[in-house]
């Protein structure tokens, strides 16, 4: 059987989602939220702190990581674990950024018809 290819869902442009700042994508298995930083780089995470569930996409942006605005807890945005000595990950979304535009990876743990399900991008 072959490998399964990942499935790549445009979600917005890049200018969609402000420098330093963060958009919110809806989405039936929870909200996704989408960073954006200095240097253009984008991330995705489930917008769920790994400590009390706080919500990502209200904290600051800053190098690589945010900082969750309940407790601040530091979160690495490469790859959603927190920063010593807290322990915990959010789930993370690989990225692709292809001609400005912002692209999602999915896989089988997301659940089937991710693409059916995914809504718009807030802010
Ligand atoms: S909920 Fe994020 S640091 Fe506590």
């Amino acid at each position: 059987m072959a490998p399964t290819q990942p499935i790549w869902l445009h979600v917005c442009a890049v200018n969609a989602i402000p420098r330093l700042g963060t958009r919110v994508l809806t989405h039936a298995g929870g909200d996704i939220a989408l960073f954006r930083t200095e240097s253009d780089s984008v991330f995705a995470l489930r917008d769920r702190c790994p400590h009390k569930g706080g919500a990502l996409s209200q904290g600051i942006v800053h190098g690589e990581k945010v900082t969750c605005p309940l407790h601040a807890w530091n979160i690495g945005l490469t790859t959603g674990e927190a920063c010593a000595p807290d322990i915990g990950c959010a789930r993370r979304f690989p990225v692709r950024i292809d001609a400005g535009e912002v692209y999602l990876s999915f896989d089988e743990t997301t659940g089937s018809g991710a693409a059916e399900t995914l809504g718009g991008v807030t802010a």
